[in-house]
């Protein structure tokens, strides 16, 4: 019988979609999956440290396992992702658990192949973090879990020290992937039935900005929406410094591109934005809003907001509430400021307090809800298109997302998994609509 393998992924996308290459690689070795820590063989903890409770949550489920390695010496645990790279943390971890047999970083993710036969064959545990990027490995084997849906790397790094921020110092510089290495695996994807690309990077405006791929993004985004076959086309993240207005001309000239953009704001203040070194105003960011409901009217936007960053006063947070009002989101992910060691903002002073910090994320989560409830209520009578990539057992109900991210329940007496579906949505309930299908797209 095959060895079990089991992946606990935190984070992001880009955690996400790097576990399925972890389980490409595990795959690679003869592992099977399975989803119970009890049954695996090897267990590999995907980390994220982007906030403090990120780090708790992997430090917790670690810790756990004390005792199942005491009952199953033979089982591998191996820990990866970005807290490994943090610095100082893998002698953090290498301290409290000593029963971890490998570790590895994000910037050599390629090696855990290597690494696991290395452990196989001594007794002494096995860490290798790389300290700085090389040249981009192409990975041709994810093992992907989320059809009819495919992330598609098109950028690793970050250069651009947002100051609360820990993703440059674990994730090292920015470097784009090749055009063609990105359109040879979309077009590989699409062939196989996927319906919905994500390509993804931390900044995806500034894609080629190194001057090594001699494209730039939206060229890039041209490219990829012109390759033949009927699916959507997402990317994230986009930073407000750089998204311009070829990006938006790319969008308009292709349908398959998905009118909805992820643009974090951070904050509505300036004064808050430049202590985060975000390199741009209020002004700016509301004129690319405009710019981009000019062009594209049905367009919509979803956030990410930062609240209680140092020194951020009443008056700045209400900035934010009002820019919220103005932008009218189609949904806002909300974080309460965590300080991260090594940054610029974890050294500054005038931190706010908890129970402040407390109050303005209630206030802005309940702001937020508002708008993406009323949101939800426009909805009602009208026939949408729905990607369906689930059947939720509990509620006896396939399930699918529109164009813009709103998740559209129904059901039907055959598998629709991966097709396209017009829904005539008859129930908004906060955040998730119900519908009736009125007809499927072969
Ligand atoms: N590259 C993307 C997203 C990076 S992390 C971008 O630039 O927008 C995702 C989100 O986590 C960020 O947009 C930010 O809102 C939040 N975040 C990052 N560091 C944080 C910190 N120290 N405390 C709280 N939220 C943070
Ligand atoms: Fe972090 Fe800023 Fe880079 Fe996003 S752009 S990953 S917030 S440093
Ligand atoms: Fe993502 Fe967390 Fe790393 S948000 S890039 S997994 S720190």
């Amino acid at each position: 019988m095959a060895e079990k393998y089991h992946i606990v992924t935190y984070g992001c996308q880009m955690n996400v979609h790097e576990s399925e290459k972890i389980a490409g690689i595990l795959h690679r070795l003869g592992y099977e999956e399975t989803d119970t820590n009890e049954n695996a063989d090897i267990i590999v903890f995907n980390t994220c440290c982007i906030r403090e409770n990120a780090e708790n949550h992997a430090f917790g489920n670690i810790g756990a396992l004390k005792k199942l390695k005491k009952q199953k010496p033979n089982l591998l645990i191996a820990v990866g992702g970005c807290m490994t790279q943090e610095k100082g943390k893998t002698d953090v971890l290498k301290k409290k658990f000593p029963f971890i047999d490998i570790m590895f970083g994000t910037l050599n993710l390629e090696e855990l192949e290597t690494l696991i036969k290395r452990k196989k064959t001594q007794k002494k545990r096995v860490i290798e973090i790389r300290e700085t990027e090389g040249e981009i490995i192409e990975f041709p084997d994810a093992y992907r879990t989320s059809y009819p849906n495919a992330w598609v790397n098109i950028m690793y790094g970050c250069n651009n020290f947002c100051s609360y921020c820990i993703v440059p110092y674990v994730r090292g510089r920015e470097r784009s992937r090749k055009p063609e290495h990105i359109l040879a695996e979309v077009q590989g994807l699409v062939k196989e039935g996927y319906k919905e690309i994500t390509l993804l990077g931390q900044n995806v405006n500034s894609y080629g900005s190194d001057g090594k791929t001699g494209t730039t993004f939206a060229e890039l985004l041209d490219m990829v929406a012109s390759i033949e076959g009927d699916f959507r086309l997402r990317f994230m993240t986009s930073h407000p410094k750089d998204f311009n207005e070829d990006v938006v001309k790319v969008m308009e000239k292709h349908r398959k591109i998905c009118r909805l953009v992820h643009l974090p704001v951070q904050s509505g203040s300036n004064a808050v934005l430049k202590a985060m070194n975000r390199r741009y105003t209020r002004e700016k960011y509301l004129d690319e809003i405009h710019m981009l409901k000019s062009r594209l009217p049905e367009a919509e936007v979803t956030t990410d907001i930062i609240v209680g960053f140092p020194g951020e006063t009443e008056e700045d947070y209400l900035d934010t509430e009002s820019l919220v009002k103005e932008v009218d989101y189609a949904s806002a992910f909300t974080f309460v400021y965590s300080p991260r060691q090594g940054t610029k903002a974890a050294e500054m002073e005038n931190r706010i307090p908890e129970e402040v910090q407390k109050d303005r994320i209630m206030r802005l989560v309940e702001l937020v809800n508002t708008l993406t409830r009323r949101k939800s209520e426009k909805y009602l009578g009208k026939t949408v298109e729905i990607l369906c990539e689930d059947y939720d057992a509990k509620k006896g109900l396939y399930l699918g997302r529109d164009e813009f991210g709103r998740m559209g329940y129904f059901s039907s007496n055959t598998n629709v998994i991966g097709k396209f579906i017009a829904l005539k949505i008859t129930k908004a309930n906060g955040i998730s609509l119900y519908g009736e299908v009125v007809s499927v797209k072969d």
